[in-house]
């Protein structure tokens, strides 16, 4: 089963002699002796091994890869990507800050988003960012005005909303009609015509991001061929036009999914755009971290009831989100190789919070498991510890990052301790 994840992630015999699951090469188990459980590691090897697909399928284009934050914020993994020369896609002040303490230069974000506040949009300013991707007419109206006041000008890129439907989950899924993101297609060439005209502005170009987990190429197709159309149109009326920025939405696999390869997505952009010969900057989040983590959990309890085995874990809806907001589903691996022989059953693997959605598989057939084993959740690294939270006062999950023999805990398990001083009574209940 560890075919379905990167090759940094596999079953090998430990000191011991005995065959466990590896991040790169560290025994999955040294690390929750270390951090306990759960916890989140990432290897250092998938995500230098991903950039580098992306960096490949792109090259003979003048393209930067803004690694979307949103995906994975740790500061340890932006400054990965970082140094192995991305820019960073953010989506609020929080990011950006956390960007440029990473390392990323101001000169390679682009900072996306639909509510953009004043504040941000000032601070954004001041950094020096490359792109402002604007997703409505009073934003565009409202950072001309904040740029005048500080005498600068904003570079910015409209984001169009092509009205594609991503085959993806409603949820993320963003650029249909009826979707909040961006700019209607027959409404940008007037307000690009505007903003060609702001003195606080300077037309980079367009933007578009259709949405996440976009597991075919063709909505990826039509979209960007309708924002070259577009684009085309506009240098024709000699407006100026100098960047494309095609968003992100790559999918993986998680199990039944058939992702194109960053291969043949590079190859898809740099077709469809050649006839445009300007920069280009893409958005990837999920496809550059996801298949880099695992979230590790232990087995609190089996317990039977109805015709039903549940797998109790010490994980749950707080550490990992997403197959309680999307029915999301990720590979489950005992951390302990399975007898290839044992008989698989049909499980449930649940965690304790006090939540039906709090599910992480449901019908999985999974080896005979015991109380106190391990099990890893793959493909986890995305939209994963970003999403954590402390709900039913679980402390926030810790982070790991492996390279090689390596272990570096990137974020620390919060303390009840620290919990506890963040609340403040008011008098009156004194
Ligand atoms: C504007 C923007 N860019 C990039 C991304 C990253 O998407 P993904 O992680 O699917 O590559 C998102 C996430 O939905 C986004 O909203």
């Amino acid at each position: 089963m560890s075919d379905r994840l990167h090759d940094a992630f596999a079953y090998r015999a430990d000191e011991d002699n005995t065959r466990v699951l590896h991040v790169e090469d560290v025994p999955v188990p040294s690390i929750a002796q270390r951090l306990g459980t759960p916890f989140y590691c990432y290897a250092s090897a998938t995500m230098v091994d991903l950039y580098g697909r992306f960096a490949a399928a792109l090259e003979g284009t003048r393209a930067l890869i803004c690694y979307a934050l949103k995906a994975n914020d740790n500061l340890a993994v932006i400054q990965s990507f970082a140094r192995l020369g991305a820019g960073a896609d953010v989506v609020s002040e929080g990011e950006l800050r956390f960007a440029r303490a990473a390392g990323v230069p101001a000169e390679r974000i682009v900072f996306s988003g639909v509510g953009k506040t004043e504040a941000e949009l000032a601070f954004a300013l001041d950094e020096g960012i490359l792109q402002f991707n604007v997703e409505s007419a009073p934003e565009l109206a409202r950072l001309n005005a904040i740029a005048l006041d500080k005498g600068l000008r904003a570079p910015i890129a409209l984001r169009v909303n092509p009205d594609v439907a991503a085959a993806t989950h409603d949820k993320v899924s963003t650029g249909r009609r009826h979707d909040k993101f961006g700019i209607a297609l027959e409404r940008i060439p007037a307000l690009y015509a505007e903003a060609a005209r702001l003195p606080g502005v300077t037309l980079m170009g367009l933007a578009l991001h259709i949405g996440s987990q976009i597991t075919e190429l063709s909505p990826f197709e039509t979209a960007i061929t309708r924002v070259v159309e577009l684009a085309l149109r506009l240098k024709g009326q000699g407006l100026p036009l100098t960047r494309l920025d095609l968003g992100g939405g790559l999918g993986i696999d998680y199990g039944d999914d058939r992702p194109p390869s960053v291969k043949d997505y590079g190859a898809l952009l740099s077709r469809l755009t050649a006839k445009l010969d300007i920069e280009l900057a893409i958005e990837p989040g999920r496809a550059l971290i996801g298949p880099a983590g695992l979230l590790v959990t232990r087995v609190v309890y089996l317990k039977e009831a109805g015709d039903r085995t549940f797998v109790i874990v010490d994980a749950a809806m707080n550490d990992m989100l997403r197959p309680a907001l999307y029915g999301a589903e990720h590979p489950a691996l005992p951390v302990a190789e399975p007898d290839p022989r044992a008989p698989q059953g049909p499980v449930d693997i649940v965690g304790p919070v006090c939540e039906s959605a709090d599910t992480f598989a449901r019908d999985r057939l999974m080896p005979p498991l015991q109380p106190g084993e391990l099990i890893a959740f793959g493909q986890a690294g995305a939209y994963g510890a970003v999403m954590a939270s402390s709900y039913n006062r679980r402390p926030l999950v810790p982070e790991a990052l492996v390279k090689g023999t390596a272990v570096a805990t990137i974020r620390e398990r919060w303390g009840y301790a620290e919990m506890l001083a963040r609340e403040r009574r008011p008098d009156w209940l004194a």
